[in-house]
C-alpha cells in the first residue's frame, strides 16, 4: 500500500515527564491539532521534533519516549540544545516567523542561525529519506523546513512531494530583505505541490518565483527546467464534528458531572441574567495581537460603563517559545495590561479579565467556546487561526458571535462575522458593544451560515483536496516528460 508521510517541525504529540515516568500529551498549534485527526489514514509515519533537549535525557530514557512515539507512527528527530537554540528559537523564530508575518523590524538576520537551519532540514530530510519506500510521497509542513522539499527531491527525484505552509507568504518587497531568500525558494520547489491557506499568498509567492528566477506561471503551474510544480490555496479546516459533537455531551452532562471550570462557569451566569463572557485563545505570540485586544476591552469599559460589572474578558494564553526575547517582553507587557484593566476597573465582587497563562485540555477548551458570548480574535497577522472555526463548531444552539481581524486568513471565509482592524482600537471596542447587543436572530442566521461553511470545508475535506491535487501533480509531471 502507498503510505503518505508526514514531517513537521513539531510532533503532535510532545513529552510529559511526570513521576510516574514518561507519557504523551497532544501539542498546541493548528498545524499539529489539525493534522492529528487525518495523518493514521495514510498509513504512514510522522517525522519531526519530539519537543525535548537529547542532552536532557539518558540514552534509557530517549528510547522509552521514542517507543512511546512509535505506538502512534511518529518517528522523533532528536535535536541537541544548540539545534533547538539556533534552528527553532534562532531562524525559524527570529528571522522566517517575524519576517513572513511583517513584523521586519523583529526579523534578526544571522549566518550562524542559517547554517543550523540548513543543518537540521538536512536531519528531517535524511530521516525521512530513510523510512521512504517505492510509490509512497511526502507531505512536509511549515516554515521551519522549507528546505527539506528539495534535499528530498535530489537524492529522490521520483518521490511525489507536497509542502503545505501554515503562516503567510508576505509581499516580495519583504521577502526580498532575506539574504538567502533564493535558496528558502530553491527549496520549496523541491515539492511537486506547494500549498496555502489563502489565494493571498499564493499570489506573493508566485510574484517572488517569477522576480527571482524568472520562471513561467501559467494557470498553477511553475515551469522550471525538465520539472512543472502547481501551487495552490487550500484554506485549513478543523475537525468540526469533534467540536461539535463534544460541545453537545458537555450540554448533555448533570451539574455534578461537570468540570470545576464549568461549575464555576454556571455559578457566574446565576449570579446576574445579564452577565456575559468574551473568550480569547491563542498562543501567546506578538501576531496574535493580545497587547490591543486588551486596550480595546478596556476602551469598551470606559465608553460604555453601563457593562461594567457584567461583562468579563477570558484570556487564555498558552506559552509559546518563552526562549525567545519578544515573546519574554510580550508577557511582560500582557501581564502589565492584564493588570491595569483589572486595578482600574474591578472590585471585590467584578474581575474584568479573567487570564489563564496555560494549555488546558480539550474538554474545558469546550466548555469554554460553548459558555462564552462572544470570540474575540485579533491577530495583527496570522496565516488562517482555527479558533475562530473551532468557536464556530462548539456553538451548538447558534448563538455567539465572532470580533474577527481582517488580517487573519480565516477572515476571508467568514464574512458574517464581525470584521475589524485590529490597530483601530476604538473600532474594536464599538464591535464589542455591537456584538453584545445583536439580537439573538440575527446571531443565529450569522451563525447558521457560518456552521454549514465550515461543517462543509473541514480538516478531511482539506486534506482529500490536497491530496488530490498532490496525485494530480505526479500526473502533470510524468506527461510532461513523457513528451
Ligand atoms: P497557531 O497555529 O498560530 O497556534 P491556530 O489558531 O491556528 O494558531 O491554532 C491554535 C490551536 O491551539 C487551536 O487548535 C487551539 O484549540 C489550540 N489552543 C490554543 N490555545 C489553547 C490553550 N490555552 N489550551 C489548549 N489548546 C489551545
Ligand atoms: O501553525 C503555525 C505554527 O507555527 C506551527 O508550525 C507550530 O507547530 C505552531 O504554530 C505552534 O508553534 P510551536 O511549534 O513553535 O510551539
Amino acid at each position: 500500500m502507498s503510505k503518505i508521510h508526514i514531517v513537521s517541525n513539531r510532533l503532535p504529540y510532545s513529552i510529559k515527564d511526570t513521576e510516574n515516568g514518561f507519557s504523551l500529551k497532544p501539542s498546541v498549534g493548528g498545524l499539529a491539532t489539525g493534522m492529528k485527526s487525518i495523518y493514521k489514514d495514510y498509513h504512514g509515519s510522522w517525522i519531526g521534533w519530539p519537543g525535548v533537549a537529547k542532552e536532557d535525557h539518558s540514552t534509557k530514557e530517549l528510547d522509552q519516549i521514542d517507543a512511546l512515539l512509535e505506538k502512534e507512527n511518529c518517528i522523533p528527530v532528536h535535536l541537541s540544545h544548540e539545534e533547538i537554540n539556533l534552528y527553532y528559537e534562532g531562524f525559524s523564530n527570529r528571522t522566517i516567523w517575524p519576517l513572513f508575518h511583517y513584523f521586519t523590524q523583529f526579523a534578526d538576520f544571522n549566518a550562524e542561525t542559517w547554517e543550523v537551519y540548513k543543518a537540521v532540514n538536512q536531519k528531517m530530510a535524511d530521516a525521512t529519506i530513510s523510512i521512504l519506500e517505492d510509490g509512497d510521497s511526502v507531505w512536509v509542513h511549515d516554515y521551519q523546513l522549507l528546505l527539506v522539499p528539495e534535499m528530498i527531491k535530489s537524492k529522490m527525484p521520483n518521490v511525489t512531494i507536497g509542502f503545505f505552509l501554515h503562516i503567510p507568504f508576505p509581499s516580495f518587497e519583504v521577502f526580498r530583505t532575506l539574504p538567502w531568500r533564493k535558496e528558502l525558494i530553491k527549496g520549496m520547489l523541491g515539492a511537486d505541490l506547494v500549498g496555502f491557506h489563502v489565494y493571498d499568498y499564493e499570489r506573493h509567492f508566485f510574484s517572488t518565483v517569477r522576480r527571482l528566477f524568472g520562471y513561467e506561471i501559467s494557470f498553477n503551474q511553475i515551469h522550471v527546467e525538465d520539472r512543472i510544480i502547481l501551487a495552490d490555496a487550500f484554506p485549513m479546516g478543523i475537525d468540526y464534528d469533534k467540536f461539535h459533537d463534544a460541545a453537545l455531551a458537555t450540554h448533555q452532562k448533570p451539574l455534578q458531572e461537570k468540570s470545576r471550570l464549568h461549575q464555576e462557569l454556571e455559578k457566574y451566569f446565576l449570579t446576574s441574567p445579564d452577565r456575559r463572557l468574551i473568550l480569547s485563545i491563542d498562543r501567546l505570540d506578538y501576531t496574535k495581537g493580545i497587547p490591543n485586544r486588551l486596550k480595546a476591552f478596556a476602551r469598551f469599559l470606559e465608553k460604555y460603563p453601563e457593562f461594567r460589572y457584567k461583562v468579563t474578558l477570558v484570556m487564555l494564553a498558552v506559552p509559546s517559545r518563552g526562549q525567545v526575547d519578544h515573546y519574554q517582553q510580550l508577557k511582560k507587557e500582557v501581564d502589565e495590561l492584564v493588570g491595569s484593566i483589572n486595578g482600574l476597573y474591578g472590585s471585590i465582587n467584578y474581575t474584568p479579565v479573567w487570564y489563564f497563562y496555560r494549555s488546558l485540555p480539550f474538554e474545558n477548551l469546550i466548555e469554554l467556546y460553548s459558555s462564552c458570548d462572544v470570540a474575540l480574535i485579533t491577530p495583527v497577522r496570522d496565516g488562517m487561526n482555527l479558533v475562530a472555526k473551532e468557536y464556530v463548531a462548539s456553538r451548538t444552539n447558534k448563538s455567539g458571535v465572532i470580533i474577527l481581524s481582517e488580517m487573519a486568513g480565516v477572515a476571508k471565509e467568514m464574512g458574517e462575522a464581525i470584521i475589524i482592524n485590529p490597530n483601530d482600537e476604538n473600532d474594536t471596542a464599538e464591535s464589542i458593544y455591537q456584538a453584545l447587543t445583536m439580537p439573538l436572530d440575527e446571531q443565529r442566521e450569522r451563525m447558521s451560515y457560518l456552521q454549514d461553511r465550515i461543517k462543509r470545508y473541514d480538516i478531511f475535506k482539506w486534506a482529500n483536496e490536497f491530496v488530490k491535487s498532490l496525485n494530480t501533480a505526479r500526473d502533470i509531471q510524468s506527461d510532461f516528460l513523457a513528451k
